[in-house]
């Protein structure tokens, strides 16, 4: 009991020591074992139906870092300073149908054949008739790309509570990164698109301010 509560206070705290940080130090880097912990709870993300359409781009290049930070206008003070910079990439065609999602569910969770069928027409009528997700390719896409958001979510929670700063970045130009990554041939031939960026170290210096957010009733209702 005792356990649970104090495990309970941790996390609470590293809620209430990530913030959105706008400048690292510069000198401190994350340990490659710290890095790796990171990655490990975006890897282990759920994923609606289980597609993992995500790919973590982490660029150390500070010459890829410096264009990226030219059309980046959320990420000025971040791209320079950050110890890693992790680019979220989602897949452009997470249909039921096409050769990634097969060949996942064949070769990676091993669904046996027979089964494979039922659920090719489970997750059709899934995509298509309750999310309507064939009415556009940008449908499809966002929906991939809110599952890195969990992704995000979670690496960046994971962080703070080994005491790691990070920031989400959502602040760039869309269609200028994506020139960017595919140029350097980054997207794979367009099997990936640019979802949302992050990035982590440590501090320049302590927040401003502290946490600011709207009261739990008013962001709460509950229905008896
Ligand atoms: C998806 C997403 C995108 C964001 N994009 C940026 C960004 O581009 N640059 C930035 O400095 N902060 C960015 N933020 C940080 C938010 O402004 C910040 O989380 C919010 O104001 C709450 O502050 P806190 O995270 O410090 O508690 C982003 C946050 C989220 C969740």
């Amino acid at each position: 009991m005792i356990a649970v509560q104090e495990k309970k206070k941790e996390i609470i705290e590293a809620f209430q020591f990530r913030h959105a940080t706008k400048a690292f130090d510069p000198t401190k880097k994350i340990s490659e074992e710290d890095f790796q912990f990171i990655l490990e709870t975006g890897r282990l993300s759920p994923s609606s139906v289980g597609y993992e359409p995500w790919k973590f781009l982490v660029v150390q290049n500070q010459e890829l870092r410096e264009k990226i930070r030219a059309v980046s206008f959320g990420a000025q003070g971040q791209l320079p300073t950050a110890s890693h910079f992790v680019i979220l990439l989602a897949r452009k065609n997470a249909r039921y149908d096409s050769a990634y999602v097969q060949q996942l569910l064949r070769d990676v969770k091993e669904i046996p054949e027979e089964t494979l069928a039922q659920m090719n027409e489970a997750y059709r009528s899934f995509q298509e008739n309750d999310l309507n997700l064939f009415e556009s390719e940008r449908a499809l896409f966002d929906w991939a790309s809110k599952q890195t958001y969990i992704a995000l979510g979670n690496m960046m929670t994971s962080a703070a509570q080994i005491g790691i700063d990070s920031c989400p970045i959502e602040g760039f130009n869309l269609e200028k990164v994506t020139k960017i990554l595919e140029n350097e041939g980054l997207l794979e031939d367009g099997a990936f698109g640019v979802s949302v960026m992050a990035a982590f170290g440590y501090r320049a210096q302590e927040p401003n301010r502290a946490k600011i957010r709207q009261s739990a009733e008013s962001v709460t209702k509950w229905i008896y």
